[in-house]
């Protein structure tokens, strides 16, 4: 069922004509998967790429959580990873292979007020279309629908990789929150009305970021 945005979010960019946001399919996981060995090339390495059985965990344990969005061909140009749990363990210091089970979506807890933000990947030759903004409006709008509070999630910081011999990381963030440094993920959250909530050293394995996450929180 294709799921509209822009009917709950005033304001957003429509998608392009035959563009559909929806709940992930079975027929789009190939499709994730190669999505998946675009964006997160080296010096990634191959386990930032969920394989197909992956993909089924996530919508055997929250299939309304998992979003995909297809090109008028067919062909998958984003998808959002999602899950629920308790904001104590959300908003605490947390690893990302602890907090989602080791990215099965195992820990999500139907019950949690925070809905969490495993993974975002829009196709780089897609980027800066406002696929990022309809895939978090859609997230949104279910988060609320299931009564969280809040929209929690760590932050890669791409960008920290340059920046590494001039600054502790934690002065990154702040320079990335006052808009001083350019981050291609972190900037692009605050921009969407993320806060900065604090830092979340050894995050998961990620050398762009040098391991490191901002802790990003958006209150409902
Ligand atoms: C981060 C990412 C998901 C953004 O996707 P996107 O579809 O290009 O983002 P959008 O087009 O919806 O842009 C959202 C906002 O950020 C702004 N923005 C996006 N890219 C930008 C850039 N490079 N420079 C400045 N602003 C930018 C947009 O202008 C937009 O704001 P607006 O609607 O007010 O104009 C995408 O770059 C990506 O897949 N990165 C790699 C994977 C990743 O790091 N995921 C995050 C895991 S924590």
């Amino acid at each position: 069922m294709p799921y509209s945005a822009t009917e709950t979010t005033p304001g957003l960019r429509p998608l392009p004509a035959g563009w559909v946001l929806r709940q992930r399919q079975p027929e789009d996981l190939p499709g994730i998967v190669q999505l998946m060995e675009k964006v997160y090339v080296a010096p990634h390495g191959p386990e930032a790429v969920w394989p197909e059985e992956v993909l089924r965990e996530h919508c055997r344990h929250f299939p309304e959580g998992q979003f995909t969005i297809v090109d008028d061909g067919g062909r998958v140009v984003a998808d959002a990873t999602s899950m629920m749990v308790a904001s104590a363990k959300a908003l605490a210091p947390h690893r990302w292979s602890g907090l989602t089970g080791n990215g099965s979506l195992a820990p999500h807890e139907p019950e949690g007020d925070a809905f969490y933000g495993v993974d975002i990947a829009v196709d780089p030759d897609r980027r800066g279309l406002g696929l990022a903004r309809h895939l978090y409006a859609a997230r949104m709008a279910l988060a609320r629908n299931r009564g969280c509070r809040r929209f929690v999630a760590g932050a890669r910081i791409p960008g920290y990789h340059l920046a590494t011999d001039l600054l502790a990381p934690d002065v990154y963030l702040k320079l990335v929150e006052r808009k001083v440094i350019h981050d291609p993920t972190l900037s692009v959250q605050l921009k969407l009305g993320f806060s900065l909530r604090g830092m979340l050293p050894d995050y998961i394995a990620d050398p762009e970021s040098r391991d490191c996450a901002a802790l990003i929180v958006m209150e409902f």
